[in-house]
Parts: C-alpha cells; sequence; structure tokens
C-alpha cells in the first residue's frame, strides 16, 4: 500500500489494516474447526494461525450460546477524572471478574508516538476502529491481540511494559504473579510493581478465561454511539456502564492531575484573571460527549436497550454500597462480598494507621473527595463552565450557582436527586 508520504493517511491505512486483519479473522473462524466457541474465535492479527488456547479444542454445539449467555463483557465507559479508578474498584474486588484499566492507553501510544504532527493534532476518533479491535480481543481473553500496541515489542509473550498493571487484582495473584500480596490492606498498587515479576501474556489470558467475566475501563472513547458495533456484537454480552461527573469537578481535578496542560487555567484560578490564551475547547469536548452519550442511552435506541446504565459519580460517592448494588443488578452479577468489604474500607475515613502510607484516588472519603472542586475552583472559572456546560449540567441534574456564598457552602447540594434507571 502507499500510504507513507502522508502521515495521515499513514494512520488512515493503519488502523483499516487492523480492521481488515479483525474482519478477516471473524470471517475464518466460522469455517474453522474451532469456531463458535466463544473463547477461542479469534486469529492472531500478526501470524496468521490459531492462538494455543484453542488448539485440540474439538468444536462443541452448546459452548457459545451457554458461553455468551454466562460470560458478562462489561465496559466501564468514562472520561478522564470523572471518578473511574474508585468506580473500577467495584469490579476490580469481585474474584469472578478480570478487570482491565485502560487497555486502549497502549493503541493511542503507538499512534501518538510515530510523528510529532500526529501528537499535536490526534482526533481520537481516528483511532476508533483500533480501539474497538482491542475491545473485542480484550472481552474474548485474547490478550496476545496487545503485542501489536505494547512497546517494547513484548518478546515470547513477556511483557513488562503493560498499562497499569497493578490496577488489575488478577494480574497481580496467582497464578499470572507467583506472590502472595502486600500486607493486609496493602493496595497492589503498592507491591505488585515490584514484586510480581514480568507479565506473561499466555498466563494473562489463561487468568481472563478462568475468571468467567471480564470489565474493561477506558477514558478513550469519545461517545457511547462509538460503540454501537460492539454492543450489537451477537458474541457480546456487553454491560455499558457510563460513568459521568459534574464537569466543574472534572476540571478541577484534571487542574490538580495535569499541572502542566493546565497551566494557564491555574493562573485563571490564582490570578482571577482569564488569561487570552485559555484553551476551553476540552472542557467544551468533554460536556459535548458527556451530554450526547447520555442523551442517546436515556432514549433506549434498540441497540442499546438494557445495555446502558448512567452512573453518577456523585451518587456512587454519597451511596456506594446501594449503588454498587443497582450496578451489579444491572450486569447481572451478585455483588461479591469482597466488594462489599472493600467499599466499607474504602468510602469512610478510616483509623487504620496504614491508610495516611498510600496516597491512592480510591482510599479516601469518597464523599468528600467529590464535593472539594466547590472548595478549590475560583467562582469565575464556574461560571464559565456552567456557561460552556449548560445542557450537560441541566440534563445530569447538576445545579448551576449563582453566588460564592452557595459555591462554598458544601451543606447546599448541587446536586438534584434523580433516578437514570431505564423504566421498564
Ligand atoms: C516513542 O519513541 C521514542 C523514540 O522515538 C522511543 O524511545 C519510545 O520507546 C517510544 N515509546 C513508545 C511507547 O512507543
Ligand atoms: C508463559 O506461560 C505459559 C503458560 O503457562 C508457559 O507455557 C510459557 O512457557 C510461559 N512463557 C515464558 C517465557 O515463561
Ligand atoms: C485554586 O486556587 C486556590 C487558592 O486561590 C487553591 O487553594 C486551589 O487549590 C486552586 N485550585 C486548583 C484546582 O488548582
Ligand atoms: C442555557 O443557558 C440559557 C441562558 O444562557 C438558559 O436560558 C437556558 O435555560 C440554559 N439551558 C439549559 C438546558 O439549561
Ligand atoms: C448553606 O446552605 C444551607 C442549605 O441550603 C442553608 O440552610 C444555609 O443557610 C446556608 N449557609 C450559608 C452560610 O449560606
Amino acid at each position: 500500500m502507499e500510504c507513507s508520504w502522508k502521515t495521515v493517511l499513514l494512520l488512515v491505512c493503519a488502523s483499516l489494516g487492523v480492521q481488515y486483519t479483525a474482519i478477516r479473522s471473524l470471517r475464518g473462524s466460522i469455517a474453522e474447526p474451532c469456531g463458535g466457541a466463544d473463547r477461542c474465535q479469534f486469529r492472531r492479527p500478526k501470524e496468521y494461525r490459531w492462538r494455543p488456547l484453542c488448539d485440540g479444542r474439538p468444536p462443541s454445539e452448546g459452548s457459545f450460546s451457554s458461553l455468551s449467555s454466562s460470560r458478562k463483557h462489561i465496559l466501564l465507559f468514562a472520561t478522564t477524572r470523572s471518578g473511574s479508578s474508585f468506580t473500577g474498584q467495584l469490579f476490580n474486588q469481585h474474584p469472578s471478574i478480570f478487570y482491565v484499566f485502560e487497555p486502549l492507553y497502549h493503541v493511542q501510544q503507538v499512534f501518538t508516538n510515530s510523528s510529532s504532527r500526529l501528537r499535536r493534532g490526534l482526533d481520537p476518533r481516528a483511532l476508533l476502529g483500533a480501539y474497538r479491535d482491542l475491545l473485542l480481543n480484550m472481552y474474548t481473553c485474547d490478550l496476545h491481540f496487545l503485542e501489536n500496541y505494547i512497546r517494547p515489542e513484548p518478546q515470547d509473550h513477556l511483557t513488562g511494559s503493560f498499562f497499569r498493571r497493578a490496577s488489575s487484582s488478577a494480574l497481580c495473584s496467582p497464578p499470572v504473579c507467583l506472590e502472595n500480596g502486600g500486607a493486609p490492606g496493602e493496595p497492589d498498587e503498592a507491591w505488585c510493581p515490584r514484586r510480581c515479576r514480568t507479565l506473561n501474556l499466555t498466563l494473562a489470558s489463561q487468568a481472563c478465561l478462568a475468571r468467567g467475566h471480564v470489565a474493561i475501563k477506558t477514558v478513550r472513547i469519545p461517545e457511547v454511539q462509538d460503540l454501537r458495533t460492539l454492543s450489537e456484537d451477537p458474541r457480546l454480552h456487553l454491560r455499558i456502564v457510563h460513568l459521568v461527573r459534574d464537569p466543574r469537578g472534572i476540571l478541577a481535578s484534571r487542574m490538580g492531575a495535569f499541572a502542566d496542560q493546565f497551566r494557564a487555567w491555574k493562573i485563571w484560578n490564582a490570578t482571577g484573571r482569564q488569561p487570552r490564551y485559555v484553551d476551553l475547547a476540552q472542557i467544551t469536548r468533554t460536556c459535548q460527549d458527556l451530554a450526547d452519550s447520555a442523551q442517546t442511552g436515556l432514549r433506549q435506541p434498540p441497540w442499546l436497550r438494557g445495555k446502558y446504565l448512567l452512573v453518577r459519580y456523585e451518587d456512587l460517592a454519597l451511596h456506594p454500597e446501594e449503588k454498587a448494588e443497582e450496578i451489579y443488578r444491572f450486569v447481572g452479577l451478585e455483588m461479591d462480598e469482597k466488594v462489599r468489604a472493600w467499599i466499607l474500607q474504602n468510602t469512610k475515613r478510616s483509623a487504620s494507621p496504614t491508610e495516611g502510607n498510600y496516597k491512592y484516588s480510591t482510599t479516601r472519603d469518597s464523599r468528600a473527595t467529590a464535593e472539594s472542586w466547590r472548595l478549590r475552583l475560583a467562582y469565575d472559572i464556574v461560571g464559565v463552565v456552567q456557561t460552556l456546560c449548560n445542557r450537560t449540567l441541566s440534563l445530569l441534574g447538576y445545579k448551576p450557582v449563582h453566588s460564592l456564598a452557595d459555591l462554598r457552602n458544601l451543606s447546599y447540594s448541587l446536586v438534584e436527586p434523580r433516578s437514570f434507571l431505564p423504566l421498564l
């Protein structure tokens, strides 16, 4: 293919190429001896042969239907700094769920690293085809598919560069990691990167199959409409948990987490004067995507009916156990005791002496975290975001404030009580 003369074309070609191989492998699977079984439908795109898990497995009539009806494929669909690490833990703590924290990171890395022009001007929508292929392969536990994107390239299916491995409990426990964990209550992030050896992706794929259900968190898909092909895929039992948060809180949190990128905003926040070069486009885009997705999801089009649940982070922070039960009812699984225990441990300020040692976003008073933006954001900024995100606030039930006193008065709730549960 002659597509190297322009970077944009290169990108399109690469993305089409990935989609093409995926389509080929899907077509091929129908005729192959082990096609039909949910777990071994996909060929590895680089080497045209069936992956080992498939070998010697006789096709069985019943396996497709039974597997596809019992295995859940959960997507935690979120945006950066919307409380998704916290929410992801509700899945990560479940012993039958294989949870992965943002595998799409690797796709984006490969494309954004390949040229500085792309790095500056990359539209996330250009990568959607590759994103969807990766999700499909992750849901069927083919983690080898990731090897196309991990850098440096894995050797013998071994990698030390799996993004946020420690956020996945399955990848920090036997048989994937032979260590038995840290001190009681110590989060995986604190010990797993040091003590677990290089990740063996074959073992990881097997652990995925053994866990029964797969949950993936992503913050890189712009709109729920972009998930339509996955949602309609008959091999998946997709359940989309759309996590939303007050955009004023998202912005404050991004300012704290990405200080470089938000330097102008921080100057504005500190001085009360809006620099001319403040980038209003990002938060505007975030708000549009939030509103467009929520509108689509709540309208319940046929391709999404029963597969979409809108969850406000603020509700989860205020009533974690109740909301977690609601989420588990929606995905069709029992909430495990381990999940309940994790919630109890992590949503209240505890007197545990170890807690102060770990500064992870999930081990804090969830309610205080969700609302802390009200004390950290200049009133001016709040006003501008309220104007930019006017439709989003009203659709999701977040009240605008009209005075500094109301903004800082935490007894005055900005979250309107709402139920987003579909009327069945
Ligand atoms: C990005 O490129 C640099 C050098 O061009 C390389 O050292 C680095 O490993 C690359 N990173 C990824 C994730 O591809
Ligand atoms: C990775 O795990 C698989 C499955 O247990 C094993 O067969 C393989 O030898 C391991 N790879 C390496 C390089 O240790
Ligand atoms: C905004 O400025 C105030 C002090 O004026 C500071 O306390 C707060 O942390 C700043 N917020 C952010 C998000 O940087
Ligand atoms: C958006 O702002 C306008 C005024 O600027 C207001 O009249 C309108 O009610 C707002 N729309 C929504 C959906 O809140
Ligand atoms: C804070 O809000 C509460 C509830 O709306 C209200 O009763 C109270 O008077 C407010 N306090 C101040 C200082 O404005």
